[in-house]
């Protein structure tokens, strides 16, 4: 393997259009994180790069839709997502954003560069254009009936109801989502790379020296290299993103997926004036973590960009996982079916490593993995707080009581000990290799390996006995335990960075190094600890429930807004309308009507007169529940018997998604007899 000086590591820049969820710390910044932390233990020269993508069409919509300027949006975004990073602990040493002065210079210049070579295909083609207001309409921008399932509202790109990528001329009747007019075909120029060009280098890159890559990663490339590549517009018609720097091309940004992967670029040159040596050196390491949706970008057409610019150095690697869906559907912001970072935070302050832990244990590595509150609440409570913070507690716990705090001279150490400091050698080891193979839920079993050792050695040796007869002996099990809990301050830097302080701080330990993981002497005898305290704790029944109850209600609310409205019914004119006599009544009697279970007998005052009114609404309510209520009735219909009692008239309800009836009623009290119109 081939060995390098320095890293680079990239994480995916998420887009500043809203906050961000566990989903996106599973796939892309918890693994990335772990590997950065490591390599800084290890004394690599590191930096890692992350920052928020603050072009594209959505965040613009949402701009348009709040009435505010797309800045207005990405700087509110930018800094919620940013705090949640700071606060989760993810240790960027830098945290940029794609709208700043440095981005839109580096990246123009990138173009202008491949423009000067005379890289790119310049094509006039036909777009959808707005006339009302001047502007092309990028395919976000256009909603129409999708061609393939019929539902409307599928956007220029993709039909979300069946998930079909579209092209905005596939739509039938389409709009412009911003006047609302038929949009017209017009002519336009835009620059395409021509990926088709660097197709064999791409397969020569990827297929044959990089077979070491993930399998699912390899696998996505070769599909999309199998199935030949084609010019691609990193142009568009917009006025959000970084203007062409060439004449005649007013209106017109870079595509933000040229745009944005040059983020990595501007945010090193923002952080380290020699930013070229993590750059441009072949002795550099780059590695960018993303999740699987961006793999084409950050495989096929950011390196082909590199690679004819001429001066950059190409990904070693590109560790992509999988998705993190949760309880069993897929995480929709648009559905809000998600755990959101500042929510979480407000609902469990300072377990920032509890959920480090878990979407570390679980992450979809392989393949798409599963968040679920039960998992969440098992892993807490069976394994951070009885394997790990068992230990650590018992072996705090018993220095204090048997030596008041401080690390005893330990006498001959045995077999067991010499097994143990094998194990933890050999754990070391994996942990290496797992963590520089990306195989980070490995690496962290590894890790609690450590724990279950040590719970273990306590277990079989049972100080607690042998302070009575082998006092000794004791003195070399609590040095030894008080060790292996110095070992956990340095592996958990790694994967759980506040547990490791707080335990650095119970253990009054000083500074240490990857390698110390190995010396068994970090605490020397007559070292003073200070006063245990608990590491994790019991996450218990009801704070689950709450957080299942909250995906219920939303659960629930989508269902309603999913199902599907009623049509329009045909016209009318207003004079069949007010053919309609309805007027305010107040329900005065309401009894069953016997032998029949939907039905209940009214009186109702309607202000003309009483009367009688058979109503098939005993599902909904109780006859004693609704005397005095105010409600609407139509009272010309013609009389008609009903298990043999005439009702007279109507009373207006609404049905709800769910088939249920409500009653109409007046905001306030009002007359009876009063009309509605
Ligand atoms: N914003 C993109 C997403 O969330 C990722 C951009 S990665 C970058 O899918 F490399 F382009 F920055
Ligand atoms: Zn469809």
């Amino acid at each position: 393997m081939k060995e390098f000086k320095r890293y680079t590591v990239t994480t995916a820049l998420p887009y500043a259009n809203g906050p961000i969820h566990i989903g996106h710390l599973a796939g892309v910044y918890v693994p990335a994180d772990i590997y950065v932390r490591y390599l800084r233990l290890k004394h690599q020269d590191v930096v890692f790069i992350g920052g928020s993508d603050e072009h594209g069409v959505p965040i613009t919509l949402t701009a348009r839709k709040e009435g505010v300027s797309p800045q207005k949006i990405v700087d509110r975004y930018h800094n919620i997502i940013k705090d949640s990073f700071e606060k989760f602990g993810i240790s960027f040493d830098i945290y940029s954003r794609t709208s700043n002065k440095i981005h839109h210079e580096t990246a123009a210049s990138f173009f202008k560069s491949l423009y000067d070579k005379g890289e790119f295909i310049e094509k006039t083609s036909k777009q959808f254009f707005d006339d009302a207001e001047n502007q092309f309409l990028a395919d976000r921008y256009i909603i129409g009936t999708c061609p393939k399932c019929g539902a409307e509202n599928a956007y220029g790109d993709q039909c979300e109801s069946c998930g079909s990528s579209l092209s905005s001329d596939e739509l039938i009747n389409p709009v412009s989502v911003i006047s609302g007019n038929k949009p017209v075909l017009k002519e336009t120029k835009h620059w395409y790379l021509p990926l088709d060009k660097y197709e064999n280098w791409l397969k020569q890159w990827i297929l044959e020296e990089h077979k070491e890559w993930k399998t699912n990663v390899y696998g996505q490339c070769k599909s999309w290299l199998d199935a030949g590549l084609f010019p691609r517009a990193v142009t568009r018609d917009l006025n959000w993103g970084v203007k062409l720097p060439i004449p005649q091309a007013e209106n017109k940004v870079l595509y933000v997926w040229f745009d944005a992967p040059i983020g990595y670029i501007s945010a090193t040159k923002e952080l380290r004036q020699d930013w070229e040596k993590y750059w441009k050196d072949s002795e550099t390491k780059l590695v960018h973590f993303i999740g699987k949706d961006n793999i084409v970008f950050h495989c096929i057409i950011f390196p082909a960009m590199l690679k004819q610019e001429g001066s950059y150095i190409l990904p070693e690697n590109v560790p992509a996982n999988e998705f993190l869906n949760l309880e069993g559907d897929k995480i929709s912001t648009s559905r809000n079916w998600a755990v959101w970072l500042h929510e979480y935070l407000e609902e469990f302050p300072n377990k920032q490593d509890v959920l480090r832990y878990v979407l570390c244990a679980n992450a979809p590595e392989t393949k798409d993995s599963d968040f679920t509150w039960k998992d969440f609440q098992a892993r807490n409570n069976n394994e951070l707080v009885a394997i790990f913070g068992n230990f650590v507690n018992r072996a705090l716990v018993l220095t204090h009581k048997y030596y008041d705090g401080k690390l005893p001279q330990p006498s001959e150490i045995t077999q067991v000990e010499q097994e143990i400091r094998e194990e933890v050698f050999r754990i070391k080891s994996s942990i290496e290799k797992n963590i520089e193979n990306y195989k980070f839920r490995e690496a962290l079993k590894d890790f609690m390996q450590i724990s279950r050792i040590g719970n273990k050695y306590l277990a079989d040796t049972e100080p607690w006995k042998l302070i009575k007869t082998n006092p000794e002996r004791v003195k070399t099990i609590m040095y030894y335990s008080l060790q292996l809990c110095a070992i956990n301050v340095i592996l958990s830097e790694v994967f759980l960075p506040f547990t490791s302080l707080k335990l650095r701080n119970l253990l009054n330990m000083g500074k240490t190094d990857w390698e110390d993981v190995l010396k068994f002497d970090l605490l020397k005898p007559e070292h003073k600890i200070n006063n245990a305290e608990l590491l994790f704790e019991i996450i218990d029944d009801e704070k689950i429930e709450k957080q299942l109850n909250k995906l219920e209600k939303t659960k629930k609310m989508n269902e309603l807004s999913e199902k599907t409205i009623d049509p329009q019914k045909e016209e009318i004119t207003y004079d069949d309308f007010v053919k309609q006599d309805i007027r305010i009544a107040t329900i005065l009697e309401a009894e069953k009507v016997e032998k029949a279970d939907k039905l209940l007998k009214l009186l109702v005052d309607t202000g003309v007169d009483k009367r009688t009114i058979v109503s098939g609404i005993a599902e909904y309510y109780k006859p004693e529940e609704i005397i005095g209520k105010q409600v609407c009735v139509l009272i010309n219909l013609a009389p008609r018997k009903l298990r043999g009692i005439e009702s007279a008239g109507m009373i207006l309800m609404a049905t709800d998604q769910d088939g249920s009836l409500k009653f109409i009623s007046p905001e306030k009290i009002t007359q009876n007899g009063s009309v509605i119109s």
